[in-house]
């Protein structure tokens, strides 16, 4: 964004924070009746609240039986409330105030991380979300997430500094050990280490590569996919990314093979190659941004961790302020939109449900390799918001409200057969 866009838009974020301070004053004021309201709907989805000064975990028999009568579910969740101010913040900032009140204790699910995945899917299942997301915060997530172009090549470093370059420990400690971020693929797989094999052989088969040929790897990680498509299909890979740590270890592990890794936005290169791959790096570039993304030749295979319903927010300022800034969950229209006129759709894959094995695995990583060490760099609140993460992340994928795809786009279709790999 140039100087200007940038001022308007930090006055117009500005001016949304006031807007918002303000309804919460207006939310305190009705927080009686609306605590009674949020109880009254919770227990619906058989999900029940205890307040920390006053608990009691066990609730009478007849109220259980009760409120199980009333939901579509056969078992109870529940909640332990720390603090009051809960009910006011989460109609005012909904994800964001669930995200930093879980953090803080504000409050604690009574049960199995597998459970409060349980607890995310009933309240996505019962699209509770869309009280929040109602026209008017609809409009303000509107003008401060996709209004504006938020993925412009000067902010594209943001998500390295925030994310990416925090340190190769973290994500060792919860990604299979070839260090891929993104989804496996479990059609014949039942641990994530196979499941993370299986989709680079995939995508080979799917790139259809032929030895000597210039494949580019845009979003490139830690170097994985050119290191497994070089090492075993003997092609030359470039891999792009804007992370400096992911580079420098793509740049160790692949030493003697005919890689290159460059720290670069996507937008800088310009040669031509015969492939072009990308998998989860668009969520980073924004809807604003995805034409000069597919101004691309060859056989081009995209995955996409993106949203099928205009129902359901593409952005929310939980991941924005504490993962990834500048996200943007692509929308298949969106993406159909760009790919008009540039390329064919030679195959559309969705291995939605593979999100949800893949992030249950990591969590479960994550929770066994956090060492003293860890903790003593990151901190507990670390561990806590990076633990929700994988929680939401399975259950936006359990419940089918986020989608994962792989596409293979073809320049001008292909002339011979193409039947895409499974
Ligand atoms: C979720 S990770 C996926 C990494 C890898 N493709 C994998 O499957 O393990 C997203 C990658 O996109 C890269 N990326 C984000 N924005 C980018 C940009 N503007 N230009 C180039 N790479 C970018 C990040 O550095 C990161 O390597």
């Amino acid at each position: 964004m140039n100087l200007v866009i940038e001022l308007v838009y930090t006055i117009i974020v500005a001016l949304i924070r006031a807007y918002k301070l303000i309804e919460l004053g207006i939310i305190k004021l009705i927080s009686g009746p609306l605590r009674k309201e949020i109880i009254r709907r919770f227990e619906k989805l058989a999900i029940v609240f205890h307040v920390s000064t006053n608990l009691n975990s066990e609730i009478p028999a007849e109220r259980e039986a009760r409120i199980l009568e009333k939901s579509k579910y056969s078992s109870i969740l529940h909640v332990k409330i720390n603090t009051s101010s809960i009910c006011s913040r989460v109609p005012n900032e909904g994800l964001l105030a669930v995200a930093e009140e879980y953090i803080n204790w504000g409050w604690e699910f009574m049960g199995t991380d597998d459970q409060m995945v349980q607890l995310f899917c009933r309240v996505l299942d019962s699209k509770m979300y869309q009280q929040y997301y109602h026209p008017i915060n609809r409009f303000l997530n509107y003008l401060e997430f996709q209004a504006f172009n938020l993925q412009t090549p000067q902010r594209a470093f943001q998500v390295a500094e925030k994310h990416y370059d925090m340190g190769n420990a973290i994500f060792e400690s919860f990604l299979d050990p070839a260090m891929q971020y993104s989804c496996g693929y479990w059609s014949k797989a039942d641990n994530l280490n196979d499941s993370q094999l299986h989709k680079l052989e995939l995508i080979a088969k799917k790139l259809d590569l032929k030895p000597g040929m210039r494949v580019l790897d845009m979003g490139c990680g830690w170097g994985t996919l050119c290191k497994y498509l070089a090492q075993n299909h003997g092609v030359e890979c470039v891999g792009i990314t804007i992370s400096k740590e992911g580079a420098n270890y793509a740049q160790k592990v692949c030493k003697g093979l005919k890689t290159q890794f460059r720290v670069q936005d996507y937008r800088d290169v310009d040669e031509k190659f015969d492939r072009i791959v990308s998998i989860e790096c668009i969520e980073h570039l924004g809807p604003h941004n995805y034409r000069t993304f597919f101004e691309d030749d060859g056989i081009f295979l995209i995955q996409i961790f993106g949203v099928n319903h205009m129902g359901f927010p593409l952005v929310d300022s939980l991941m924005h302020k504490y993962i990834f800034p500048n996200i943007s969950f692509p929308y298949y229209l969106d993406v159909a939109k760009s790919i008009e006129a540039l390329f064919i759709i030679e195959d559309w894959h969705s291995f939605g449900q593979d999100f949800a094995k893949t992030a249950n695995a990591w969590r479960h990583n994550f929770q066994d390799n956090w060492t003293s060490k860890l903790s003593e760099k990151y901190g507990e609140k670390f561990f806590r918001l990076f633990n929700l993460y994988f929680v939401m992340t399975e259950a936006s994928c359990k419940s089918r409200k986020v989608q994962l795809w792989q596409l293979v786009l073809s320049k001008d279709g292909l002339r011979r057969e193409y039947r895409a790999a499974r």
